[in-house]
């Protein structure tokens, strides 16, 4: 296709501003699919995307649109994902684009999310057109939006598109200012080859689907081609554009945003930010931009039922096929017995991987206390990562600890910032900025994200009802005063349940911890008690009392039924305990008790 007549652009928008089912309008709309097609949200493939309402990877989707001017435009829409979490992924997506939609709720105005996401979009020096969608809604205010958008963000407005993407309202005017606006690509058909590797994911049938932007050069089938970070070569088997169905082509061109797929059997090979190039006479210089992704967020995932142990290798794997970002090692614990440490690229990252390990392939799962990564600098000058704190060295041996350390920024109405600055004060956090716009405040935190791994979301969505959003990035590691606090039930520490936390916090994170213990372990016919340790110091206490006899004796006396009723909820309750030192805990104590107070 010739570079005047391709716009490429993606869709930037907070979760439900409706992103999605613009993005279905749209493809609607340039006949990509039948009615009976659209029933499903297309672009949200995943269960637990729909469900949650969240895109996690990215796809794509080539329109032709006969515009009003009389010519047929190639428009290449970039799905990114909506979530902190992947914020690498989204940069690259973002790197193949020149444009993008914003996408803005006219009732809920400009949030966080999105602005993070739009200065992404404008350093990649994107145009924006802004989309002020839902204007369906009686709180609708879209002149409101409009004002907040050039205030906020700092981008004319006054050219907004309104839209109701639910009613079909204004689409044609989208596409008409994605051609008007969107500057076409630029690239050079004769110059060696450079295509940027966008995504890639594996598929049953075609093996590891790779998304590439050509930037310069021409891909075709038969071509041997290298890829310059992973170093390996492969021959282009297919080459071709989602429609959203696949659709195979002679080649992709400058410009052009479409997939190919080399017979190659791992994602790992195909890593999001590479360069392609061919073999013969390829390109020098690599495109710019490409990270390496490294996990940040550890937890163990051990079957709750030890003979479950080979259907979760083989489950992790299966996930692990379709995500290189996350990492998984074979670790064994004394009480929990076989199972793996993960790791994630944050906690929605890490509870979508635990939720489709217990969905897709009906596994019950104990999840450890999730973890970030410490550096520590040994007393010999040697220095390590701690990934789990059951590794945790002997104290005496470690000269310093290091943490890793978020800069936040929370986007909330006025009304809720007192109890937000509250709540990042609490978890350690240094105020950075603190400015109001449009009734609305926007603060800067400095935080370690041992603090903000636990709930720190949960929190901040809880107490402004959810009006608050929050983005982070990560600013590097810096030094504390950690320490590793055991939890023992009778008498035996729970290695699930140690943590590393940070001195000042210590009392307050052991007594809450065995408080809730205390609520969420059943009696037993002995007295337990509870503890919370550093080394050999006990920093907090509780004891559960023994079952007094005469309480069971009611219960199992008298109404059969119910003594039937009883003697199966035990038996559904054995399945998902776990003993520790002759003490069943049950399964959701787990996480229940690592959700702070
Ligand atoms: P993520 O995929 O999580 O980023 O969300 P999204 O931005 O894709 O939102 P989605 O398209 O799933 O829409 C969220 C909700 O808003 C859905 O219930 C939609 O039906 C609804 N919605 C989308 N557009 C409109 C609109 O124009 N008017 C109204 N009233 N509702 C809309």
């Amino acid at each position: 296709t010739e570079l005047s007549l391709i716009r490429n652009f993606s869709i930037i928008a907070h979760i439900d501003h409706g992103k999605s089912t613009l993005a279905d309008r749209l493809i609607q709309t340039t006949g990509g699919l039948s009615e009976r097609e659209m029933s499903q949200q297309v672009l949200d493939n995943m269960d637990i995307e729909k469900e949650r309402g969240i895109t996690i990877k990215a796809q794509t989707v080539r329109l032709d649109y006969t515009a009003k001017d009389g010519k047929t435009y190639e428009l290449n829409l970039m799905d990114t994902p909506g979530h902190v979490d992947f914020a690498y992924e989204v940069s690259r997506s973002l790197a193949a684009c020149e444009g993008a939609l914003l996408v803005v709720d006219a009732a809920q105005g400009v949030e966080a999310q999105t602005l993070a996401n739009v200065y992404q979009s404008i350093e990649h020096d994107h145009e924006i057109v802004p989309v002020i969608n839902k204007i369906d809604l009686p709180a609708a205010e879209p002149e409101k939006v409009r004002t907040e958008i050039e205030d906020i963000i700092g981008i004319d407005a006054s050219n907004a598109v309104m839209t109701s993407a639910k009613s079909g309202i204004g689409i044609e005017d989208v596409l008409e200012a994605i051609v008007a606006r969107i500057p076409p690509p630029v690239g050079e058909r004769d110059a060696a080859l450079q295509a940027m590797l966008v995504d890639s994911w594996y598929d049953p049938y075609l093996g590891v689907v790779i998304l590439v932007r050509v930037m310069q050069g021409v891909l075709k089938k038969g071509l041997n081609i290298k890829f310059m970070q992973g170093q390996t070569e492969h021959l282009v088997d297919r080459v071709g554009c989602m429609r959203p169905k696949i659709e195979q082509l002679a080649e992709l061109g400058p410009g052009e945003i479409g997939f190919i797929t080399a017979q190659i059997k791992e994602v790992e090979q195909a890593k999001v930010g590479d360069t392609i190039t061919t073999v013969k006479g390829g390109a020098t210089k690599a495109l710019p931009g490409y990270k390496e992704v490294q996990p940040v967020v550890f937890c163990g995932l051990f079957p709750v039922d030890a003979a479950d142990f080979d259907k979760l290798r083989e489950s992790i794997g299966k996930l692990r096929l379709n995500d290189a970002s996350f990492s998984f090692e074979m670790e064994s614990s004394a009480a929990l017995g076989f199972g793996f440490r993960c790791g994630f690229l944050g906690l929605l990252h890490l509870e979508i991987i635990q939720e489709r390990l217990s969905r897709e392939y009906d596994l019950d799962l104990i999840t450890t206390a999730p973890s970030v990564v410490y550096r520590l600098t040994m007393t010999d000058g040697t220095t390590q990562e701690l990934h789990n704190p059951a590794d945790m060295p002997d104290p005496v041996r470690v000269e310093t600890m290091e943490e890793p350390w978020i800069k936040a920024v929370i986007y909330t109405p006025d009304e809720y910032l007192g109890p937000i600055l509250k709540l990042c004060q609490d978890r350690r956090g240094i105020q950075r900025d603190l400015t109001y716009v449009a009734g609305r405040a926007q603060v800067t935190y400095e935080l370690p994200l041992n603090e903000v791994v636990f709930d720190f979301y949960d929190r901040l969505k809880s107490i402004s009802r959810g009006y608050a959003s929050f983005d982070y990035q990560q600013i590097g590691l810096r030094q504390g005063d950690l320490v590793k606090m055991n939890i023992l039930v009778n008498n035996e520490p729970v290695d699930a349940l140690s943590m590393i936390v940070h001195r000042s916090q210590a009392d307050m994170r052991g007594r809450g911890l065995v408080e809730r213990l205390k609520e969420l372990i059943p009696r037993h016919m002995f007295k337990i008690p509870i503890q919370a340790a550093i080394g050999a110091k006990v920093i907090a206490r509780e004891t559960i009392s023994a079952m007094r006899k005469d309480v069971t004796a009611k219960c199992y006396g008298g109404d059969i039924s119910r003594k039937k009723k009883l003697l199966e909820k035990q038996k559904e309750g054995k399945k998902r305990m776990r003993e520790y030192g002759n003490v069943s805990i049950p399964q959701e104590a787990f996480i229940a008790a690592l959700r702070m107070g």
